[in-house]
C-alpha cells in the first residue's frame, strides 16, 4: 500500500484480499477498452494469467461513473471482485495503474517471474489529481531518443500518472519531426557533425555526427500510444529562436543581410545560438506549411511554441529586420517578437488549438491577442499583423513558467493559464547532489528532497489567480543525456517526488510535507523502478558505471530564490 502518487485516501480491508488465478476475468464497457486493453496486455504478461472475459459483479471489473471527474476512480477490492469505478477513460487507466501497483514490484516486469500467488490486498481507494496539467519535457532535440525510448518513457510516466509529454522536437542542435512539405529541415536539420561533451569550458568535443527523426508515422504512434496511457503529447516548434538547425536546413529563413546563412550548419555547441529567424512574410508563411502539419500528427490543444532565449542582435544589425519594425508600427525588437508569436497565437485560435510558449512571450506585453473584436480582421494567415494588439480581444494562450515563479504569477494575476516549471526546482537536468560524483554535474544542486518540498502555486496568488495555475511540469533537458540510461539517471527517482507533488493534494508548505512519509514509501518503489528496468540514481550516490569522471559541468551555488 505505499502508493507513490499517494491516493487521496486508501483503506486497507484485512481479510478481504482477493488471490488472482487462472479463472479470474476482466470487463469493462466498451467506452474503458483503453483500460482494458492495457490492464490484459500489462498484467497478463506479467503475472501469466489470461484474464479473459467474464460477467459485471466479479473478477477485474471497470465501470464509469459519470459523477466523477474524468480523471478521477475509486477502486474496491474484495474477495472475487476488484471493482474499478472511474469518472472517464483517463481515470480508468490510473485506477489500473493503481491496481497493477497493488500486486507489488513483479507486476512490473514484462514476463511472469511466477503464475501463482497473485493477490490484491482488499482496499478502498478514492483518489483523483490535483492538477491536470502533470507534465514532463523531453528534449529529442540536443539529444535525439529514438521512438522505442520515447514509447517506453511513456510507459513509465503512466506509471506515475502524469499525464503530458511536452516533446521539445525542434533546436538549435537539431531537427526531428518530419515535415514532408520541407524535406531538408530533417534531411539537413536532423544531423550535426559533432556534439560538445560537458558544458563550453570544458572545450571537449566527441567527433561523431549525431541525429535522428521521428517520422510522421512514428510521431502518430507516439501520439495514440501516449493517448492510450492516458497521456496528451504537446509537441514544441520552438520559434523565432533555437533554430538553427531550420536555419541550416533553409538559409532563406535566417537574417541573411546579416550573416551568411547559406554557410550554417546545424549548431554543434550548446548554449543560445544567434542565428534566429528574419520575421519576414515569407518565413511565416513557412511556419504555417510546418504547423499545418503538426497540427495533423497532434491532436493536443495545445500546441508549444517556445518563445523563449531568442538573442535580437541579428534583428538589431538587419535593416530588413527593422524595416518590418517600422512597416508593422512596432516599437523595437521585444514587439518584434510579439508580433510573431501574436501571429502564431490568432493563427491557432482560428484553428480550435491554443498556444503556450515560454515566459518569454509575455515580454512584448501580454495583450497578444487571438479573438478577433467585433470588425476586427480574421485570424489567421490573412491577419499581417498590421493591427495594433488593442484591435483584438483576449489571447487564450498560456505560459509556461520557467524563469523562476515571476512570469507564472504575472500571466496567472493577467488570468492566463500557467504550468509552473520552474528551472529552480523542476529542471532535472540539474545535479541531484553536491560533489564530484554527480556525471556533468550543471545547474542547482536539488534533491529528491527539494523536489518533493516544491509548491507549484505561489502563496501570494488570490484564489482566482490560483486557478489559472493547471499544472506542473518537470523538464529534461539533453545537453547532458545521451541516452535512455542517461535519462533514467536524472529523471528518476526525482520524477515520483514530483509525480507526487503534481498529483496528490500534499500540504503546500513545504515544510509540512511528509518528506519522511515518503522516503519510507519510496523503498518499494524503488523495487517498482528496478521491475520496470529504470537505471535511477540511487539514493547513496552513483553507481560507478553512472559517473563521468573529468568531463565538465557548470554548478550554479546557492538556495533557490525566494519567489
Ligand atoms: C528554457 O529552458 N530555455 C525554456
Amino acid at each position: 500500500m505505499d502508493l507513490i502518487p499517494a491516493p487521496s485516501s486508501a483503506v486497507r480491508r484485512p481479510g478481504e484480499d482477493f488471490p488472482l488465478d487462472a479463472a479470474t476475468t476482466l470487463t469493462a464497457p466498451p467506452a474503458l477498452a483503453d483500460a482494458e486493453r492495457w490492464l490484459r496486455g500489462a498484467l497478463g504478461a506479467a503475472t501469466g494469467l489470461p484474464l479473459g472475459p467474464g460477467r459485471a459483479g466479479e473478477g477485474i471489473e471497470l465501470v464509469l461513473d459519470g459523477a466523477l471527474a474524468a480523471e478521477a476512480y475509486r477502486l474496491t477490492v474484495r474477495p472475487g471482485h476488484a471493482l474499478i469505478t472511474a469518472g472517464g477513460p483517463a481515470g480508468a487507466l490510473w485506477g489500473a495503474q493503481t491496481l497493477r501497483r497493488l500486486l507489488g514490484p513483479d507486476a512490473h516486469r514484462r514476463s511472469a517471474l511466477r503464475r501463482d500467488g497473485w493477490v490484491l490486498p482488499g482496499v478502498d481507494v478514492e483518489d483523483a489529481p490535483r492538477f491536470g496539467w502533470r507534465g514532463v519535457l523531453l528534449d529529442v532535440a540536443r539529444h535525439f531518443l529514438p521512438k522505442a525510448d520515447v514509447l517506453r518513457f511513456v510507459d513509465l510516466i503512466a506509471a506515475h500518472k502524469l499525464n503530458v509529454l511536452h516533446l521539445h522536437l525542434t533546436d538549435d542542435q537539431g531537427w526531428r519531426v518530419e515535415i514532408r512539405r520541407y524535406p531538408r529541415l530533417t534531411g539537413r536539420g536532423a544531423w550535426r557533425e559533432r556534439s560538445m561533451v560537458g558544458y563550453r569550458a570544458g572545450q571537449r568535443r566527441d567527433d561523431r555526427p549525431h541525429g535522428g527523426y521521428y517520422t510522421q508515422d512514428d510521431l502518430r504512434e507516439i501520439v495514440a500510444y501516449a493517448g492510450e496511457r492516458g497521456i496528451t503529447v504537446v509537441p514544441e516548434i520552438d520559434l523565432p529562436g533555437h533554430t538553427q538547425a531550420a536555419v541550416a536546413a533553409y538559409p532563406e529563413l535566417g537574417n541573411t543581410d546579416v550573416v551568411d546563412t547559406s554557410a550554417l550548419g546545424v549548431w554543434t555547441d550548446w548554449g543560445v545560438s544567434p542565428n534566429v529567424l528574419n520575421a519576414s512574410e515569407e518565413t511565416l508563411r513557412f511556419f504555417e506549411g510546418v504547423l499545418e502539419e503538426v497540427l495533423e500528427l497532434f491532436p493536443s490543444e495545445f500546441v508549444h511554441l517556445g518563445g523563449d532565449e531568442c538573442p535580437k542582435e541579428q534583428w538589431k544589425d538587419s535593416a530588413a529586420a527593422q524595416a518590418r519594425i517600422r512597416e508593422l508600427g512596432l516599437a523595437n525588437e521585444d514587439e518584434l517578437q510579439s508580433h510573431l508569436i501574436r501571429h502564431f497565437d490568432r493563427w491557432l485560435a482560428a484553428r480550435g488549438r491554443r498556444l503556450i510558449g515560454w515566459d518569454e512571450i509575455l515580454e512584448g506585453g501580454l495583450a497578444i491577442a487571438t479573438t478577433p473584436k467585433e470588425g476586427a480582421p480574421e485570424g489567421g494567415a490573412s491577419a499581417s499583423g498590421t493591427e495594433r494588439p488593442e484591435a483584438w480581444g483576449r489571447s487564450r494562450a498560456a505560459v509556461s513558467s520557467w524563469r523562476g515563479f515571476g512570469g507564472g504569477i504575472a500571466a496567472a494575476e493577467a488570468g492566463h493559464d500557467v504550468v509552473m516549471c520552474p528551472e529552480q526546482y523542476v529542471y532535472f537536468d540539474h545535479r541531484q547532489a553536491d560533489g564530484p560524483d554527480e556525471p556533468i554535474p550543471v545547474g542547482f544542486v536539488r534533491t529528491l528532497e527539494d523536489v518533493y518540498r516544491f509548491e507549484p502555486v505561489p502563496p501570494q496568488l488570490d484564489a482566482a489567480a490560483a486557478r489559472h495555475v493547471i499544472g506542473t511540469q518537470a523538464n529534461l533537458w539533453s545537453e547532458f543525456m545521451h541516452s535512455a540510461r542517461d535519462i533514467d539517471y536524472r529523471a528518476f527517482p526525482r520524477l515520483a517526488a514530483f509525480a507526487e507533488v503534481a498529483w496528490s493534494d500534499l500540504p503546500r508548505e513545504g515544510a509540512e510535507r511528509d518528506w519522511a512519509g515518503f522516503e519510507r514509501r519510496l523503498g518499494e518503489h524503488l523495487r517498482v523502478l528496478d521491475a520496470l528496468g529504470v537505471e535511477y540514481r540511487p539514493v547513496d550516490g552513483p553507481h560507478p558505471w553512472q559517473r563521468w569522471p573529468g568531463v565538465v559541468g557548470r554548478p550554479i551555488d546557492g538556495p533557490p530564490p525566494v519567489r
